[in-house]
C-alpha cells in the first residue's frame, strides 16, 4: 500500500483504512480542478513572501496547469492507496518534479485546503443552479403571460374557492423562484470568501499574505478569523443546502399540482406524452412518473440540510473528521437540482392547458364571491349580498356570470410579471460570476 502524507513508521491497517476513506476518493473526485487552482494560488503566495524562487514558482505552476488539463480531460484518478485529492496532486508533484513537489505545502494543511476546495467548487455550481433557474423562471413566465386569460379554478382545502388562472398559476411559480434566488444569493455570499491560510485552524508562523490569495481565487473577501474559517466546514454545506432545499420546495410543489391537475378527476391540464410513461397491464395509462420522481427527489433534496446539521450539531470549534461525511450528500446535490430544474423547464414548456375547464358546471359556484361584489358595487350592504347569494345557491337557483374583473396588483387581470422579473433581475445581477472566472483564467494562463 502507498504511503500517507502524515505516514511516519507504523503501517496503516487496511480495514482501519478503508473505513476512514470511505467514499472519500470518489467524493474528491468533484473536488479535484479546484484543489489545483487552490494550490497554484497558494505557491503563488508562497513565492511573494520568499519561500519559493521565482523559477520554483515556474516549474510547478506549470506542472499543476497540466495536471488541471489532465482533470479536464478525464486523464485524472485518485489512485488506491492515496487517501485524497490532496495527497494525489502531491504525489504526482513529486513523481514528476522530485523533491520541489514537497514544497508546495508550507503554511497549509488539508484542512483549509479542503475548504478553499469546497468554497470553489460551491462557487461554479452555484452559477450552474442559478442558470437551470432562470431558464425555468423564463419559461413560467412566458407561459403565465400565453395563458393570461385562460380561468380555472383556485382551491382552499381542495374545495373549489374562488376563479384563479393559468397566468396567476405559472406566475406564482416564477415569483417562488425569484425569492429562492435571493436566498441562494446569501448562500453565495458566505461562499465566496476565502478560508486558506487558516491552515489545521490556527494560522502559520509564515508571514502569509491571505489578502493576495484572496484576490487570486477571485473571492470577495476572506474569511478573516482562522477558528472562524474552521468552523465554516459544515456551516457553508448547511447554508448552501438550505438554499437549494429551497429551490426543492418550490419545485416540489410545482410538480404535486401538475400531478393532480394532470389527472382525469381534474383534467386542467396535459403533460406531453414523451413525459408520460405506461402501464403493464393498463393499457390507456399515462402516467406522470416523471412529476412523481421529480416531487421525491425534491424532498429527497430537503432532507439534506438536516442530514448536514447532525452531522455537525454537537462538534466544538476545531477540525474533526466528522466533516468528511457531509461530502457524500452535498457534493452530488448540484447535479441532482440541476437535471430536476432542466427537466421540469422541458414539461413546463411543452405542457397543454385546458382552455374550457369552466364549461363544466360543477365550478360554478366559485363564482359566488363575484356576484356577492357585484351587488355589493351596486349598493347591497356586503352581509346583505353575501346572504342573497347564499340562500340563492342553497336552493338552486344560482346562476353565475363567468367573467372576472380583478384589476389589483398581483391578480387575475393584473399578474405584475414585470415587477416580478424586475424582483429576479435584482438578484441575478449581483452575483458577479466574472471575477471570479477572470481569476480563474489568470491562474491557468488563459485569456479571459
Ligand atoms: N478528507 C478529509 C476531509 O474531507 C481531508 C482533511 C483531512 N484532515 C485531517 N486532519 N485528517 O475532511
Amino acid at each position: 500500500m502507498a504511503s500517507k502524507l502524515w505516514e511516519k513508521n507504523v503501517q496503516v491497517d487496511h480495514d482501519v483504512e478503508r473505513y476512514t476513506v470511505g467514499r472519500d476518493r470518489e467524493m474528491d473526485m468533484y473536488l479535484a480542478p479546484y484543489d489545483v487552482l487552490g494550490s497554484i494560488a497558494h505557491i503563488t503566495m508562497l513565492q511573494s513572501i520568499g519561500l519559493l524562487t521565482a523559477d520554483e514558482l515556474d516549474v510547478l505552476t506549470a506542472e499543476l496547469r497540466s495536471i488541471y488539463v489532465e482533470i479536464e480531460q478525464g486523464r485524472f484518478a485518485i489512485e488506491d492507496g492515496v487517501e485524497d485529492v490532496h495527497s494525489q496532486v502531491e504525489l504526482l508533484l513529486t513523481r514528476r518534479l522530485g523533491d520541489l513537489g514537497k514544497k508546495i505545502h508550507s503554511g497549509r494543511s488539508r484542512n483549509d485546503q479542503v475548504l478553499v476546495d469546497l468554497r470553489l467548487f460551491i462557487r461554479s455550481r452555484i452559477e450552474d443552479v442559478v442558470a437551470a433557474m432562470t431558464r425555468l423562471f423564463k419559461t413560467l413566465q412566458e407561459q403565465s403571460e400565453r395563458y393570461k386569460n385562460v380561468l380555472m379554478p383556485g382551491y382552499t382545502h381542495l374545495q373549489v374557492a374562488m376563479p384563479s388562472s393559468f397566468g396567476l398559476w405559472f406566475g406564482a411559480y416564477a415569483e417562488s423562484l425569484a425569492d429562492d434566488l435571493a436566498v441562494m444569493r446569501a448562500a453565495y455570499h458566505i461562499t465566496n470568501r476565502n478560508p486558506l491560510g487558516s491552515a489545521a485552524g490556527y494560522g502559520s508562523s509564515f508571514p502569509l499574505d491571505r489578502a493576495m490569495t484572496t484576490r487570486l481565487l477571485g473571492f470577495a473577501s476572506m474569511d478573516y478569523n482562522v477558528v472562524y474559517a474552521q468552523m465554516g466546514r459544515g456551516k457553508t454545506e448547511r447554508v448552501v443546502a438550505q438554499a437549494i432545499a429551497g429551490v426543492a420546495a418550490t419545485v416540489s410543489k410545482l410538480a404535486f399540482d401538475a400531478c393532480m391537475f394532470n389527472s382525469q378527476n381534474f383534467g386542467f391540464l396535459r403533460l406531453a406524452d414523451e413525459f408520460t410513461t405506461g402501464s403493464s397491464i393498463m393499457p390507456h395509462k399515462k402516467n406522470p412518473d416523471v412529476f412523481e420522481l421529480t416531487r421525491a427527489k425534491c424532498n429527497r433534496l430537503q432532507a439534506l440540510p438536516g442530514e448536514i446539521t447532525l452531522i455537525t450539531n454537537n462538534l466544538p470549534s476545531g477540525y474533526f473528521r466528522d466533516l468528511q461525511l457531509i461530502k457524500e450528500g452535498f457534493l452530488p446535490a448540484f447535479d441532482e437540482i440541476i437535471d430536476i430544474l432542466t427537466m421540469v423547464d422541458a414539461m413546463m414548456r411543452q405542457v397543454k392547458v385546458n382552455e374550457h375547464i369552466l364549461d363544466d358546471s360543477r365550478y360554478d359556484l366559485m363564482f359566488s364571491v363575484e356576484e356577492v361584489n357585484r351587488l355589493t358595487q351596486s349598493g347591497v350592504p356586503f352581509r346583505d349580498a353575501y346572504k342573497q347569494v347564499g340562500l340563492e345557491i342553497e336552493a338552486g337557483r344560482f346562476c353565475p356570470v363567468k367573467q372576472v374583473a380583478h384589476t389589483h396588483a398581483g391578480s387575475i387581470g393584473n399578474l405584475c410579471n414585470a415587477e416580478i422579473e424586475e424582483l429576479y433581475r435584482h438578484e441575478l445581477d449581483r452575483f458577479d460570476f466574472d471575477t471570479y472566472h477572470k481569476a480563474f483564467n489568470q491562474l491557468l494562463g488563459r485569456q479571459s
